[in-house]
């Protein structure tokens, strides 16, 4: 296997399990209410919203479908690289389907605007968007979030589907991740 290097140092915990939770239930009503009597495809991008999309799935509670493609626009390290690629496809068609794109958090708005583009070229009948943790101070592009969970500062964080380096995403908080240390 191949080196990941160090997990970084773990700081304070920015939003709760349970703060997660009642968040991710609200979010979950709201769909239910703007998508009554529809049956949402909820698109997951992987890897970070894994966690999100496994619990908003859930709380909306509709004949929902859900599917996976994944996006990947950061290096190894703590910042974006600018390049955003896509890794994994979709398994169905969405071809005038309601898509619900759920991702784990909007920084620069790089991916998800590359994402909302790919999509729309297969004709869904609409595509929203569902977001945990927005990174408001950090945009460089300009994006309609339809459901925010958690506006945040600017902080690397890790914790409930994100990473530092591949670790971390399995802490049930969101939790802050120390700044490296400057020599
Ligand atoms: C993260 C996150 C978003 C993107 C946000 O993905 O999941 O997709 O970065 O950054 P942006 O708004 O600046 O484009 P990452 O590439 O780290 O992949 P991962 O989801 O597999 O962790």
């Amino acid at each position: 296997m191949t080196e990941r290097g160090s997990p970084g140092r773990l700081g304070r915990t920015l939003i709760s399990r349970d703060e997660i939770a009642v968040r991710v239930a609200d979010l979950g009503r709201a769909i239910r209410r703007d998508y009554a009597r529809r049956s949402p495809l909820l698109v997951s991008v992987l890897k970070g919203a894994v966690v999100f999309s496994a619990d908003l799935f859930r709380a909306v509670g509709l004949p929902a479908a859900l599917d996976f493609i994944g996006v990947s626009s950061y290096g190894a390290g703590a910042r974006p690289s600018g390049v955003v690629r896509l890794t994994a496809d979709l398994s169905v068609s969405i071809e005038g389907q309601d898509v619900i794109i759920v991702e784990d958090i909007i920084d620069t708005g790089r991916t998800i605007t590359y994402l909302q583009r790919n999509l729309a070229t297969r004709h869904p009948r609409s595509v929203a968007l569902c977001v945990l943790l927005d990174k408001v101070a950090r945009r460089e592009v300009e994006v309609a979030v339809d459901y925010v969970g958690f506006a945040i500062p600017d902080e690397f964080v890790v914790g409930y589907g994100l990473d530092y380096r591949g670790y971390h995403r399995n802490l049930p908080d969101i939790v802050v991740l120390e700044p490296a240390p400057t020599s």
